[in-house]
C-alpha cells in the first residue's frame, strides 16, 4: 500500500515535470536560443546579413520575446562548422541558423538536430532537396538564383542597347568575360547561365573571350582579371561577376593597371552590398541585383519565433512546405541610394 502511494506521487510529480518541460506556458515570455553558423564571415555579403540577422534577433528582445544569439564562423570549414553545431547545441539553442561550408555535406548537421529535436533554418547556401526531404524539421531561406540571373543579364541588355559606346570595337558583338563564384554553389553556375541567356534572349550578339572562378572573392578576382586583360588586352567590353565583391575585384584590376576610361568594359555584378551600391552610385558598376539581406534575416528570425514557440507557422508563406525565396531587385544609378541603408 505505502508503495503505491510512493509511485502515484511519483507519476504525479513526473507529470508536472513533463508539463513544465513541454507545455506552453502563455504568461512567461519564451525564450529562444539562437545558434548561428556562417561558412565565412570574411564573406562581405555575408557578413551584411549576419549583420542584419543580429539585429533582427535582437529586436525581438525589444517585443518581449528573451533571445539569446551565438554567431560560430566555420571560416571555410566544414568540420570546424560540425564541431561549431555541436557545441551550440551543448550551450542549449534550441533553433539553429545553418549557413553550409559545403553545400552538399549537411549530414552530420542534419543527424545532430534529430537527436535532439532541435529544427534547422539553412540560409543562402542551399542544401539539396534530396538532403532537405532527410528530416521535416529542415526549413530553407534564401532567393532564386535564376531571377538574379535573369535580372542581371535584362539590366546588360537595357545598358548595350542604351549606349552604343559599350560595342567599342564596333562589330555588332559584344565581347565578354564572366567573373565566377565557388563552383558548386547554387548561385554560381545558374546565375551565369540565365544572365549569358537573358541577353541572347533579348537580341544581343556575344562573344564569349574567357572566365575565371574566383569563389565570391575580390582580391581573387582582381588577379583572375588580370590575367584575362593578359590575354585579351582590351577587347573585353562586358564583365559579369556572380557578385559585387568579384565586380569590384575586375574594377580594381583596370584601376592597377592605369587603364583609362574610354578602354573600360562595363561591369555588372549582383548583391548590392554598401561598396557595391557606392559603386553604382559613383558610375564604376553599370548595374547590380539587390540580394536581399533585410527580408532574409526578417524571414528567419519570424521562422525561428515560430518554430520555437510552435505558434504562426500556419500563417507563413512556404514554397514546397518548407522553403521561403525572397525576391530580388534590379539596381542602376537611378535607385542605388535608395538601398544604401535604405531598410
Ligand atoms: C552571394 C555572394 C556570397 C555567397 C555566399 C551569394 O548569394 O551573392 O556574394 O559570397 O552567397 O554563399
Ligand atoms: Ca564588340
Amino acid at each position: 500500500m505505502k508503495i503505491k502511494k510512493y509511485m502515484a506521487g511519483m507519476l504525479i510529480l513526473s507529470g508536472a515535470l513533463l508539463l513544465g518541460a513541454c507545455g506552453k506556458r502563455t504568461d512567461e515570455p519564451e525564450e529562444i536560443y539562437v545558434g548561428v553558423a556562417c561558412y565565412n564571415e570574411s564573406d562581405v555579403f555575408i557578413g551584411e546579413l549576419i549583420d542584419c540577422l543580429r539585429e533582427q534577433l535582437n529586436g525581438l528582445s525589444e517585443d518581449g520575446l528573451q533571445t539569446t544569439v551565438t554567431i560560430r564562423d566555420a571560416a571555410g570549414s566544414q568540420r570546424t562548422q560540425n564541431d561549431q553545431v555541436k557545441a551550440l547545441i551543448e550551450e542549449g539553442s534550441n533553433i539553429l541558423c545553418i549557413n553550409l561550408v559545403d553545400r552538399a555535406d549537411p549530414s552530420e548537421i542534419i543527424d545532430l538536430a534529430r537527436e535532439n529535436n532541435i529544427p534547422v533554418i539553412f540560409f543562402n547556401r542551399e542544401p539539396v532537396a534530396e538532403d532537405m526531404m532527410q528530416w521535416e524539421q529542415l526549413y530553407y531561406v534564401g532567393a532564386k538564383a535564376k531571377q538574379s540571373g535573369v535580372m542581371q543579364g535584362e539590366l546588360a541588355a537595357e545598358r548595350i542597347r542604351a549606349d552604343s559606346r559599350v560595342d567599342r570595337n564596333r562589330d555588332g558583338k559584344i565581347q565578354y568575360v564572366v567573373l565566377e563564384g565557388e563552383p558548386g554553389h547554387q548561385d554560381s553556375i545558374i546565375r551565369t547561365e540565365n544572365a549569358v541567356d537573358t541577353l541572347k534572349n533579348e537580341g544581343i550578339e556575344l562573344e564569349k573571350l574567357s572566365y575565371g572562378i574566383a569563389n565570391w572573392n575580390r582580391a581573387q578576382a582582381q588577379n583572375r582579371m588580370m590575367q584575362m586583360i593578359g590575354q585579351h588586352s582590351n577587347e573585353i567590353e562586358l564583365v559579369l561577376a556572380n557578385n559585387d565583391d568579384m565586380a569590384l575585384g575586375a574594377i580594381d584590376a583596370y584601376a592597377k593597371l592605369n587603364i583609362t576610361e574610354s578602354a573600360l568594359p562595363v561591369f555588372f555584378g549582383i548583391d548590392g552590398t554598401d561598396a557595391g551600391l557606392k559603386a553604382v552610385m559613383e558610375s564604376q558598376l553599370a548595374g547590380t541585383v539587390y540580394n536581399d539581406k533585410e527580408g532574409q534575416a526578417a524571414a528567419m528570425a519570424k521562422l525561428a519565433v515560430a518554430l520555437v514557440s510552435g505558434e504562426g507557422l500556419e500563417k507563413m508563406e512556404f514554397e514546397n512546405g518548407r522553403y521561403i525565396y525572397l525576391p530580388y531587385y534590379k539596381i542602376t544609378i537611378d535607385n542605388a541610394a535608395d538601398f544604401l541603408n535604405f531598410f
